[in-house]
């Protein structure tokens, strides 16, 4: 089988999953929803007689207290008052304005400074970067980030923005088909996130020229370079983000997506503000190396499409890893050769990853 052949039949399956995940979703509700009976067994606590004798006096409790304005008595749910004011009045806005925040600025950015061209002329012999394995696990991260992204801004943002367009059916149907993907999704991105990180951590550990990389800001604005290895400082702060932050949303995305397991309402609160910080911190940085990935680096894109990278690239952008691969370094045409072969065409070189 060639190369082409081998991504084909790769995206193939990849898709047929998604798919499969996704009509399961949409199949079985019941699964990622909470069973409205036993949630309440967890989430309330009993009511009494004597419960209701202490709400009826006017005492207060951990979980309800009675609201005496314009005089209309009634119960509230303290707990999950003080959830709703830190969702609506602090996650919600500032978590708009940290996306679109990023977002400009990297309009600005690339209107102000432009993207980082190479300095030297391509050389036309390449190296290997990325492995097939590799550039799967993280076309496959990526797809599943940016379909979790989507459905979750939606969740955060969608019922101010499409229920007025469209009316109350059309936005409760597209908000339960957004939650089941949402629900689905997420576990299949913690697990093969977990993977990638596994795979890159051996890159990624921090080295004292890592310090100069972030002093000279990458050497993002201007010509010339900073000392890099395989990843650089900026590729390191992304990699320890998603291994810690990262981790954060997906253990608290668990959280919420299994609240069948005698989980508290309390819990499933703070899960969710945890959740709706992290989720959109990572999405306001996720654009930022979506950017440099694509416009903002000339040639960067290239490694993670074809697993090779030029060596003009290798030596501007990681000098230190290239004098380790420097040696097998292969010309474009014998690598369009080895790609017309039938196997063998995109074997890992040792330093690659
Ligand atoms: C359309 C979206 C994306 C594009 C175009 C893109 C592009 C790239 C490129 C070009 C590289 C290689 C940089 C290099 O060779 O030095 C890379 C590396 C990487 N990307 Fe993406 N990416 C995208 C989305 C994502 C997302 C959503 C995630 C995670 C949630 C992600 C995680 C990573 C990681 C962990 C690395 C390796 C950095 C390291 O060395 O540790 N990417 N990406």
């Amino acid at each position: 089988m060639n190369l082409s052949n081998t991504w084909s039949t790769l995206w193939r399956m990849a898709l047929l999953a998604l798919t499969l995940v996704v009509g399961i979703g949409l199949g079985q509700q019941a699964l990622a929803q909470a069973d409205p009976g036993s949630e309440m067994a967890t989430a309330v606590p009993t009511v009494d007689a004597d419960t209701w004798r202490q709400i009826r006096s006017g005492e207060t409790g951990p979980n309800y207290r009675t609201s005496r304005f314009d005089s209309d008595y009634n119960l509230i749910n303290a707990s999950g008052e003080s959830w709703r004011q830190l969702r609506n009045r602090w996650v919600s806005p500032f978590g708009l304005i940290a996306v679109g925040g990023m977002l400009g600025l990297i309009v600005l950015f690339y209107l102000i400074v432009g993207s980082k061209k190479l300095d030297e002329p391509r050389t036309g012999r390449k190296v290997l970067r990325w492995t097939l394995f590799v550039r799967s696990l993280h076309w496959t991260v990526a797809t599943l980030f940016i379909l979790l992204a989507l459905t979750g801004l939606n969740l955060a943002y969608g019922k101010a923005v499409f229920r007025p367009l469209f009316g109350d059916g059309f936005w409760a149907a597209m908000m339960s088909g957004t939650k089941l993907i949402h629900n689905y999704l997420g576990p299949l991105f913690g697990i093969v996130l977990v993977i990638l990180l596994l795979r890159l951590l051996h890159h990624n550990w921090p080295k004292k020229h890592d310090l100069v990389w972030f002093k000279k800001g990458g050497a993002m604005v201007g010509k010339g370079h900073v000392d890099a290895g395989f990843a650089n400082g900026g590729e390191k702060v992304w990699f320890w983000l998603l291994a810690t932050a990262g981790i954060v949303v997906i253990a608290s995305g668990f959280v919420m997506d299994f609240p069948n397991f005698g989980l508290a309402r309390d819990t499933m609160q703070w899960a969710n503000i945890i959740h709706a910080i992290g989720a959109l911190g990572l999405t306001a940085v996720a654009l930022g190396h979506i950017y440099i990935g694509t416009i903002g680096t000339e040639g960067s894109i290239e490694g993670m499409t074809t697993g090779y990278v030029d060596e003009t690239w290798a030596k501007e952008h990681h000098n230190l890893w290239y004098e380790e691969v420097k040696d097998q370094a292969i010309p474009e045409a014998d690598l369009a050769a080895q790609r017309e072969a039938p196997r063998g065409g995109d074997e890992p070189a040792p330093h690659s990853s």
